[in-house]
């Protein structure tokens, strides 16, 4: 019987475990993230109480549209999560905000802990993402407007006209994590080899180099 109860009780776990989809539960009022500590947890360690104030659940970074310094992509995402808001710490919610130049593109990247839900402050914006049946998602969402990117799927945003155009993000996690495709692919470091993107997307290896260099500029 107790043998029965402890397999039940083991499948309950592995379900509920592998069936969280976002920042696990807190189990304090807060805990401000204590970046200097040095001990290593999954998320960071509590600050003393007695020391946590306003200041550590506030940020102003995102009041005022980012500085769009890549020419080439023409977009910048301000992030607004645990790094920059240490009382974000353990409450599984986090912002950004991104700005679009004329035709701006923010390329294709993924979240690997969070969906994300974004609103559009300013202009139009085509969205898109691709489901792992390989279904394309698109839509041009409008001021006021808000679109989904389910968590995990390949997504990006393209301003396709030549107004600026800015949209505030929303996430399920203190720390959703970007992955941009090409950055992984072309510029990791140590480098992925040539032969394996050669290889990967059956291109001579010095189209290639060629994209590397590209990226790197
Ligand atoms: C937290 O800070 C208070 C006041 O400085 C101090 O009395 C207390 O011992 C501290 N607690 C810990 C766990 O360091
Ligand atoms: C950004 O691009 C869209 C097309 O997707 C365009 O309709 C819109 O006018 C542009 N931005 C603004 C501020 O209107």
């Amino acid at each position: 019987m107790a043998g029965v109860r402890a397999v039940v009780l083991v499948v309950l776990l592995a379900y509920t475990v592998g069936g969280l989809a976002y920042d696990s539960d807190m189990l304090q009022d807060v805990c401000v993230a204590d970046p200097k500590s040095g001990i290593l947890v999954n998320g960071f360690p509590c600050k003393n109480i007695s020391m946590i104030a306003a200041e550590d659940f506030f940020f102003m970074g995102i009041s005022k549209p980012g500085q769009i310094t890549n020419k080439v992509l023409g977009s910048k995402v301000t992030g607004a999560n645990v790094m920059d808001i240490p009382g974000l710490n353990t409450l599984g919610v986090s912002m950004a905000r991104v700005d679009f130049a004329p035709y701006g593109l923010n390329p294709p990247h993924i979240h690997p802990r969070a969906t994300e839900i974004i609103y559009v402050l300013e202009g139009e914006l085509y969205v898109a993402f691709i489901t792992t049946s390989n279904k394309l998602i698109s839509k041009v969402v409008k001021t006021g407007e808000v679109f989904v990117f389910p968590r995990g799927l390949a997504h990006y945003q393209k301003n396709k006209s030549k107004y600026p155009t800015s949209v505030i993000a929303a996430f399920n996690s203190q720390l959703p994590g970007t992955q941009q495709f090409a950055a992984a692919l072309f510029t990791s470091n140590p480098p992925v080899s040539n032969d394996v993107l050669a290889q990967t997307f059956n291109i001579d290896e010095h189209n290639v180099e060629k994209i590397k260099a590209g990226l790197a500029a």
